[in-house]
């Protein structure tokens, strides 16, 4: 490994790191949102099982791919396969570019809702579909926001593994766990709270279409951070003595920990205003300030802030992720100095996200994408790079089943794990990894595609 890159302090400097990046916007933003439109618990229900049976494996393999090469997500691929499998290294940084990208854009409508919900008077609004509309129109709050947002992350990447990524998940974590419990509790001990979680615990497994299926898996792939290259290169600052199985188990149940509580804080919420948790992705804009309102000016300023600052914490614990991918790529491959780089990739990757900014409706073109049924560039976006990170995770299981073989990823999970070589564990990646993984994640990715472009009622 190249001792100027640097690397994690500790076990627990990595797991923070990489459960920061797994918990985000599509924790606590797209996760309750899913639920709330897919039947709750049965959507619960799917969520978990692809954990289980699809993204742990996966999880499990990019870290040690990373660890093993010690470089970027193309350097790995490339060192462990050869130039062709580098291709796939690179088609990963670029859709980590994209949804950076697009998710900046989201990040900057929390970090505006949280400021104008604590500070201005966004609380005394009448109408607040209305309001979220007019926001996301107006083209200089979102771009103060979303280039505030990515200026701070920026400024902590550029500060390298240990003093940046390192130092801010340590405080952001814990204090993102510290809100979300606090917000639970309170949520709980609302009137009618139960019925609330009567919908999102007790599963109606009729309720389980295969949209529920599609979407559970594309939300646990993006959830856990997988397929695009992010736990390659934060597996390559992981230190040789650390048990990565035992430290994806920890990552996994960190990240789906934030998204079972953040449903169990947001239907309790909806369900005690008799409001309807189906709204989409408008449910936390949209459906949470009219309860903060609800709340009266004191409470919903204290708990309305505190979601926003949860929300923007998660989000920024993951952007800080997602800029480090191509950062480690071009320090590593081009060596060319942090700074520069994190710098360049951060206006460059604000200025690709600048056609999702003004797809809200401000633009009426991209607004309504003829070629893609009509939908707006955002979801586009959105949408091609979840199907990237699918078809991502399917070629990876290929990789280290069929090219970098599954005897080296043995060797590299038994470094600091002793028991591995003779665990069931072991018999459960190799079985998931070669057959399970490869072959679900392909026949799936298919599946999503042909839904996206001529839509679920025509595919079968
Ligand atoms: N896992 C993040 C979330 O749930 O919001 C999103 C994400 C971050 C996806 C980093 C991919 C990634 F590399």
């Amino acid at each position: 490994m190249n001792d100027n890159r640097g690397s994690f302090s500790s076990r627990l400097g990595f797991i923070l790191a990489a459960a920061g990046s797994a918990v985000g916007l599509g924790n606590i933003w797209r996760f309750p949102y899913l639920a709330g439109q897919n039947g709750g618990a049965a959507f619960l229900f799917i969520y978990l099982l692809c954990i289980f049976l699809l993204c742990f494996p996966v999880m499990v393999g990019e870290i040690a791919i990373g660890r093993a090469a010690g470089s970027d997500a193309m350097g790995s691929y490339s060192k462990l396969g050869n130039k062709r499998w580098g291709y796939l290294g690179l088609f990963g940084i670029l859709a980590g570019i994209f949804i950076l990208s697009f998710y900046n854009v989201v990040a900057g409508w929390a970090f505006g809702y949280f400021l104008e919900i604590s500070f201005g008077d966004l609380l005394n609004e009448s109408d607040f579909g209305a309001f979220f509309g007019n926001y996301v129109n107006d083209i200089s709050d979102n771009l103060f926001f979303s280039l505030g947002f990515m200026i701070i992350t920026a400024v902590i990447v550029s500060r390298g593994i240990q003093k940046g990524v390192e130092a801010a998940n340590k405080i952001m974590m814990p204090a993102l766990y510290f809100i979300l419990l606090a917000l639970i509790i309170y949520s709980l001990t609302l009137p009618n709270a139960m019925a609330g979680v009567e919908f999102y615990l007790i599963p109606d497994l009729s309720e389980i279409t295969a949209q529920t299926i599609f979407d559970g898996l594309k939300q646990a792939f993006f959830s856990l951070s997988l397929g695009m290259g992010a736990l390659i290169t934060y597996g390559s600052y992981v230190n040789k003595n650390q048990n990565i199985v035992s430290s994806a188990a920890i990552i996994s149940v960190a990240d789906t920990s934030v998204a079972f509580f953040a449903g169990l804080m947001v239907f309790p919420l909806v369900f005690s205003q008799n409001m309807s948790p189906t709204e989409g992705p408008a449910l936390v804009f949209m459906v949470l300030p009219q309860i903060f309102h609800d709340m009266g000016p004191i409470l919903g300023r204290v708990v309305g802030g505190g979601f926003f600052l949860l929300l923007c914490f998660a989000a920024l614990t993951s952007t800080i992720s997602l800029l480090e991918v191509p950062t480690t790529y071009l320090v590593d491959q081009k060596k060319i100095k942090r700074t520069t780089v994190v710098w360049s990739l951060a206006l460059l990757i604000f200025i690709v996200g600048l056609p999702s900014m003004v797809s809200q409706g401000m633009v009426p073109a991209l607004n309504k994408l003829s070629f893609y049924r009509d939908r707006d560039f955002l979801t586009f976006i959105a949408d091609m790079c979840d199907i990237t990170l699918t078809v991502g995770g399917c070629l990876m299981c290929i990789f280290i089943a069929y090219k970098w073989k599954i005897h080296n990823m043995d060797h590299e999970l038994s470094i600091g794990n002793d028991g591995y070589m003779k665990s069931f564990l072991r018999k459960y990646l190799h079985f998931t990894i070669s057959y399970v993984c490869p072959l679900l994640l392909g026949v799936l990715s298919i599946l999503i595609i042909l839904e996206k472009f001529i839509g679920l009622e025509n595919i079968w």
